[in-house]
């Protein structure tokens, strides 16, 4: 039984301008009767793809791939029939009827409907029985642990936060006293059937047929933007490391894993209204976060973040969303893992950084509000972030960049719909992998770049190995000389991309790749490089001008910053005499503005980056 009406399928297709959708994914040339442009699904150097408006089809003579409007978007996303129709019929303005149901489907409707009624008000119940438990005398250990992380009153009220006793059937015996059938309390995943464990040691008294899952932990009950209680996840007290530190309830009828976001029913206002979301990873870190005034703060609880929770964020979410992740390497590269999915979404996303070692709640703890709002205004936008990411990741030679462009960077970057956000990428990429802009802008169009590497390479890397330092290349040593803390930075901050030097970029590397000692060893990189070199590597590792510097990370992002600066505009006055010999006035437009903006910025005349 199909959920939508044939008619409706076909207005939808009729009100939807094909050539129109296919722009956003592929750049087209109206050609005679068709238009015309790069296939998005096989690679190919001249365009035997055709749109046709008339016919509202879409035709690629090189790998026969055809269809109408629908089939395009279902392939090129790989999104199901009815998410697009859905998708289209938006677009188009097509209202969809919700489906009509059978009796019986109305009946077995009703059924899950009270039955989801039982659910909550036992939430409800479990939850009220655990806030008074932290209230209670036997909450003392609770209540003091949450003192000890810094959690006060007014954010334990609006969390609802409780407290499980420890033994085995606290819960269990309150729930008997209110008289809940202990079936409903076992599909709930807060008890469990005594018979269901193993025997052990410490396993539960055997009076009971029930046992509490929950035992000597802090609640925190997970609530959704209705305000219903849906879950609970609990962090132990026990300091026995063979104590799982959290566990959660298991998924019920009202609760899936990866489809609600902890604390956003306390959020869902502040996000509102400053327009921001802030995404951090852990349950503390949300609560530490909304404790210092920074209450658009919600956290995925225990999953890698899905496509549902993102799309529930967009729902409460006006502008934009900050990453703000642990500063270690699970925290780089679960950002990296995420810009995909906010690009799915369309929303924009930014990547805040934390130092090594750090985590959103002893930041905030440590630096307040003002310290987080500081590096939440030098995050990146994350496709930028991911490019350096996957840069820094890469071995940096022309080959292996032209690959990361390739297989990670323009799969990527083609997901963006909108044309404007993907020139602004393909200039940012170029910048970052250090790649000519119409070479990168040739394979976000589908084609490849791989054939033509020396080429690409020659154009690139500077003419001979032993050519001089830049400046800016000497001022990074000097200042990791003085501060070799750095060292561990240069990979997060994206440095190494703006080191052209490639003997001076992959001795960086080596120093940055280990994290166990910080020595900056100014003779084993001298010698990493030709010894014509020597002399002024040398001369700024003694230097010793950036010693009376008070915010080294600071400085290392002064340079990396005037550095791209200078090369973006570069990269943008070629672009501009580009259109201008084309002739295309709406390019020179909006190239000039993008000059100006730069101009202004490296006058000061604007402030932030
Ligand atoms: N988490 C979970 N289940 C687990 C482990 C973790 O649900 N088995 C979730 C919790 O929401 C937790 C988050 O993942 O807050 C991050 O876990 P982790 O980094 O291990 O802990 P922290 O948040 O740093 O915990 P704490 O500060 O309490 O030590
Ligand atoms: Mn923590």
């Amino acid at each position: 039984m199909p959920l939508i009406p044939e008619e409706k399928i076909a207005e939808t297709r009729e009100r939807t301008n094909i050539v129109q959708v296919i722009s956003e994914y592929v750049s087209l040339r109206k050609s005679g009767v068709n238009h015309k442009g790069l296939c998005p699904f096989h690679a190919e150097k001249s365009p035997s793809f055709n749109v046709n408006e008339a016919k509202q089809i879409y035709h690629c003579f090189g790998c026969g791939k055809s269809g109408d409007v629908i089939r395009f978007v279902m392939e090129h996303d790989g999104k199901p029939f009815l998410d697009v129709v859905r998708e289209l019929a938006k677009r188009a303005g097509v209202d969809l009827p919700e489906p009509e149901r059978s009796p019986a489907a109305e009946r077995a409707r009703q059924r899950s409907e009270s039955d989801r009624a039982r659910m909550l008000q036992l939430h409800q119940l479990v939850c009220d029985f655990f806030r008074a438990e932290l209230a209670s005398a036997r909450g003392e250990r609770g209540r003091a642990y949450l003192e000890k992380r810094g959690i006060g009153s007014s954010v334990r009220e609006a969390f609802l936060l409780g407290y499980a006793p420890p033994g085995w059937d606290a819960l269990v015996r309150f729930l008997e006293v209110k008289k809940i059938p202990a079936e409903l309390c076992e599909r709930a995943g807060l008890v469990r059937a005594r018979e269901n464990i193993p025997r052990q040691p410490e396993a539960p008294p055997s009076k009971n047929s029930h046992f509490d899952l929950f035992r000597d932990r802090v609640i925190f009950p997970l609530v959704n933007p209705q305000g219903e209680v849906i879950a609970f996840g609990g962090r132990t007290l026990d300091a026995d490391e063979r104590t799982p530190k959290y566990i959660n309830s298991p998924e019920t009828l009202l609760y899936k894993k990866g489809e609600n976001l902890y604390g956003l029913h306390a959020a869902k206002g502040a996000i509102r209204k400053s327009g921001r979301a802030i995404l951090v990873e852990g349950n503390f870190d949300v609560l530490m976060m909304h404790e210092k005034g920074l209450s658009e703060t919600v956290a995925p609880m225990g999953t890698a973040l899905t496509p549902s929770q993102v799309h529930l964020l967009h729902r409460y979410t006006p502008t934009k969303v900050y990453l703000y992740l642990d500063g270690d390497n699970a925290g780089y590269a679960a950002a990296a893992r995420d810009v995909g999915t906010f690009l799915d979404e369309e929303l924009l996303s930014y990547v805040a950084l934390l130092p090594q070692g750090e985590d959103p709640d002893t930041f905030v703890a440590q630096h307040g509000r003002e310290g987080v709002e500081l590096l939440l205004s030098r995050a990146r936008e994350s496709v930028e972030y991911f490019c350096r990411y996957a840069w820094n990741r890469s071995g940096g030679s022309v080959p292996e960049r032209v690959k990361l462009l390739e297989e990670e960077a323009a799969p990527l970057i083609r997901k963006v719909k909108n044309e404007t956000a993907r020139r602004r990428y393909a200039e940012q990429l170029a910048l970052v992998l250090d790649l000519p802009l119409d070479t990168v802008g040739k394979v976000l169009r589908g084609g490849r770049a791989a054939a033509s590497v020396s080429t690409i390479a020659k154009a690139v890397e500077p003419a001979t190995a032993a050519a001089k330092l830049l400046p800016h290349e000497l001022e990074l040593v000097a200042l990791c000389a003085d501060h070799p803390q750095l060292l561990t930075r240069l990979r997060p901050l994206g440095v190494l991309a703006v080191v052209r030097h490639p003997e001076l970029r992959r001795a960086l590397l080596e120093l940055a790749e280990r994290t166990d000692s910080v020595k900056f060893n100014a003779n084993g990189l001298a010698e990493a490089l030709d010894p014509a070199l020597r002399p002024s590597l040398i001369e700024a590792a003694l230097s010793g001008r950036y010693l009376g510097v008070s915010d080294p990370e600071r400085a290392l992002s002064a340079i990396v910053r005037k550095v791209q600066g200078s090369e973006v505009l570069e990269q943008l006055k070629k672009a501009l005499s580009e259109a201008r010999a084309a002739g295309d006035p709406e390019e020179i437009q909006r190239l000039n503005s993008r000059i100006n903006e730069l101009n202004q910025q490296r006058l000061g005349l604007k402030s932030g980056n």
